[in-house]
């Protein structure tokens, strides 16, 4: 016979093993229905995070259920799995589901202020803020076919890496600390071709507070 204890353990842990077996779609901190205003429409939004996001979400699952990447968190399957070409569909789903959530966190309705803190760094890394703003904003328009434009720290520097694809600074043990999705899905609805003017209209919905945070887990504030 087992104690109530023991019962009380296993149940607790079967039902955190259920909970961790499977990666569910995270929810951004605003009304998906609503778009973000004024740089991305409620249809936008809907397609990308509701058919694009949750289908990586999905795909993942259905590729890691019943492996030993079941209970592995998105970084730890992105980083057990990028340099490994037979596990190319777990990578790429995996890093396209961590970057969309970062990406759905950099942004909220008409952005925020930015923080004096953040200011001061990117004025130390880039000379200005127009400087890093002019910088982010070529690499993002200047990146050839799919993919994302990041704002990394690698031990403490920050540089901007023009990602394609799937491509995330986790593989390269860098922080991420800024993204831009780049695939036309995220902008062509709104945006048609004009993918400069997408990325104009990023810098008037960035949450320059999770930026902040992110500068904070790098230790750069
Ligand atoms: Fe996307």
């Amino acid at each position: 016979m087992l104690s109530n204890q023991t019962k009380q353990k296993l149940s607790f842990n079967l039902s955190k093993s259920l909970i961790r077996a499977l990666h569910s779609l995270p929810k951004p901190p605003y009304r998906v229905e609503d778009g973000i205003f004024p740089a991305i429409s409620s249809k936008t939004l809907d397609f990308h995070y509701n058919k694009h996001f949750a289908g990586y979400i999905n795909k993942l699952n259905g590729f890691v259920k019943g492996t030993s990447l079941e209970n592995k968190t998105l970084e730890e399957t992105i980083k057990e799995t990028a340099k490994d070409e037979t596990k190319k569909a777990i990578f790429n789903n995996a890093a396209q589901a961590f970057n969309h959530n970062f990406y759905f966190n950099c942004m909220r309705p008409f952005g925020t202020q930015i923080p004096d803190s953040v200011k001061k760094i990117l004025e130390k890394n880039f000379g200005s803020f127009d400087e890093f703003k002019k910088q982010f904003s070529e690499k993002a328009n200047g990146l050839f076919g799919s993919g994302w434009c990041w704002l990394y720290s690698d031990n403490k520097k920050l540089g901007i890496m023009q990602a394609s694809n799937a491509m995330t600074p986790l593989v390269f043990d860098q922080k991420p600390i800024l993204v831009i999705d780049v695939w036309e899905h995220a902008y062509y609805l709104d945006y048609q071709n004009k993918r400069p003017d997408s990325v104009d209209k990023f810098f008037e919905v960035i949450n320059w507070n999770f930026v902040e945070e992110q500068m904070k887990k790098a230790d750069l504030i």
